[in-house]
């Protein structure tokens, strides 16, 4: 890291040891160095399968239908790599170090609770939560759990085709279809009153790993900082949240995360 660099670091380590209450805002690009592609750089999802993009994996799958099979066996791949990374474990460190109060995350990979954060905002769901169609009803997936029912999913769809897809989903105890409770493109956010009161309360905001693009989620930076909180982006690339940054941090979140909680630590000693 160049010595500008550090000495932003250092600056920015400066103001959150003495602000603290954190909210972390988190995008795909936090969980990158897990193994998951971000959706809108070269290679990424939206980037591949355009025509369906615009309306997420659920879009991509009715534009494709006959390679559903494939784009949910590469996300299926993906998940089952999928572990925290540095970056998702040092927001944990800063919550156990009493600093990070909690994390409003547009990821659907559970990856921050299984880092060790417990207040996260999922404002896109979960995959690991399946939602009852019929009486509303969530419950909660053990990882391999639901990574074993997406595998007998996508093996029974690819021998009887996509169109029986809702024969083959779990059922409620009502009756009801369950599906995986992510937040469709068109569909309600979740968790956003909590999101909302949570980035209005805080004192610093990281926003880490994302393009900022996708509304209400890009909103919260705008709530944070009229309400006076300092935002703090990381990132390796400029985006459309960096005009409300007071400091930008450039580099991988699994990188500059690490480097920002020991250099916030040492001021704590
Ligand atoms: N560390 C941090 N950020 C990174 C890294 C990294 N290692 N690699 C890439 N990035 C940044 C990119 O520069 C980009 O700004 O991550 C961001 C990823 O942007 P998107 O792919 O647009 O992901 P995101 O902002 O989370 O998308 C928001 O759009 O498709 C919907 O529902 C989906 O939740 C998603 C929403």
């Amino acid at each position: 890291m160049d010595s500008d660099a550090q000495k932003t670091l250092a600056e920015v380590a400066e103001i959150v040891a003495q602000r603290g209450h954190i909210v972390a805002f988190s995008g795909a690009g936090v969980s990158k160095e897990s193994g998951i592609p971000t959706f809108r750089e070269p290679g990424g999802l939206w980037d591949r399968f355009e025509p369906g993009a615009s309306s997420g994996i659920m879009g991509v799958i009715s534009a494709f239908p006959e390679r559903a099979p494939e784009i949910l066996e590469e996300l299926l791949a993906t998940f089952r790599k999928a572990k925290p990374n540095p970056g998702h474990l040092a927001l944990a460190e800063l919550e156990r170090m009493g600093l990070l109060h909690s994390v409003v995350t547009q990821n659907i990979d559970n990856l921050h609770r299984e880092a060790g954060n417990t207040i996260v905002y999922e404002l896109h769901g979960s995959m690991y939560r399946l939602r009852c169609l019929g009486c509303g009803r969530k419950v909660l997936r053990e990882r391999e759990v639901f990574l074993e029912e997406f595998s007998r999913l996508i093996a029974a769809m690819k021998k009887q085709g996509i169109q029986n897809i809702f024969s083959l989903m779990a059922r409620c105890e009502c009756g009801g279809l369950f599906r995986p409770d992510f937040v469709a493109f068109g569909e309600a956010v979740q968790d956003l009153h909590e999101s909302v009161d949570a980035v209005r309360k805080c004192r610093v905001m990281l926003v880490l790993g994302t393009s900022g693009v996708v509304y209400p989620a890009a909103s919260l930076p705008g709530y944070a900082r009229d309400a006076g909180a300092v935002i703090i982006e990381i990132n390796p690339n400029r985006s459309a949240l960096t005009r409300l940054a007071h400091h930008f941090l450039q580099g991988p979140t699994g990188v500059v995360l690490p480097r920002l909680t020991e250099e916030i630590r040492q001021r704590l000693q």
